[in-house]
């Protein structure tokens, strides 16, 4: 058996897609429409920053889903193999996330970003408004984003995440705790103490907030 782990990518490619030049135009579509939701969010960035001489957004990350990860997500939820079926059943194969610094500057990207005629909200999901069970909080917007391609367009959607810098330091420790954990050994009451961290950050995050609210009001 072969460990090369690029040679493990492309057998696990081709159980999707017809040849690996499939793939990588698949993941150059996705790549594309990535690169432009981040350059749409860099440039109402900057020019929030020349206007209010600060930013909303504190950096920008984003991934591409690996051939494995697609076929597995495809696996788990019982979708056929085929490339279309991916394009239409998963909305994060391209995969953004905006880091803000208050939580009025999730809303105000949202607002910002979505003034734009060319791309389309198919899913939104309010976990601030609506926190799932562990705590966790953060704004998805499923669009649909054009990617213009030398001899057509093509509608492709990716999923942004737009969350506080309070939000993202939860997200990312939880993370890394859970895939540390193995969840039969969980020691007793560490879902209950994570839901708490989670309140107690949130908790933090709307006093950030408030007295940067102050703070302008009085200037
Ligand atoms: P699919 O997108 O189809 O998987 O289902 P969904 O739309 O219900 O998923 P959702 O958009 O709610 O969550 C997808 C992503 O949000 C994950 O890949 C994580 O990045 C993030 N996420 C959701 N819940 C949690 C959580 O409890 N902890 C952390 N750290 N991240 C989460
Ligand atoms: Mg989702």
């Amino acid at each position: 058996m072969n460990h090369d782990p690029n040679t493990q990518q492309e057998s696990t490619a081709l159980r999707l897609f017809r040849d690996y030049r499939e793939f990588q135009q698949l993941q150059h579509i996705y790549h594309a429409a990535i690169q432009e939701i981040r350059m749409r969010l860099e440039v109402l960035n900057d020019e929030f920053s020349v206007t209010y001489q600060r930013s909303p957004i504190h950096h920008i990350e984003s991934r591409l889903k690996t051939a494995g990860s697609i076929v597995e997500k495809m696996e788990r939820k019982g979708i056929p193999l085929t490339v279309e079926n991916a394009k239409a059943r998963l909305n994060d194969i391209g995969g953004i996330r905006a880091v803000c610094n208050y939580i009025d500057d999730v809303y105000a990207v949202e607002k910002m970003l979505l003034r734009q005629g060319d791309i389309t909200v198919v899913k939104r999901q309010d976990y601030i408004q609506t926190p799932n069970y562990n705590g966790y909080r953060s704004l998805h917007l499923d669009m649909r984003v054009p990617v213009y391609l030398s001899e057509r367009t093509e509608y492709v959607v990716v999923e942004l995440q737009i969350r506080s810098v309070a939000m993202d330091f939860w997200a990312s420790l939880e993370h890394d705790l859970r895939y540390k954990a193995d969840v039969a050994t969980l020691p007793e009451g560490i879902n209950e103490e994570m839901l708490q961290c989670a309140d107690e950050i949130a908790a933090i995050d709307r006093k950030m907030q408030d007295m940067y609210r102050r703070i302008q009001e009085a200037k």
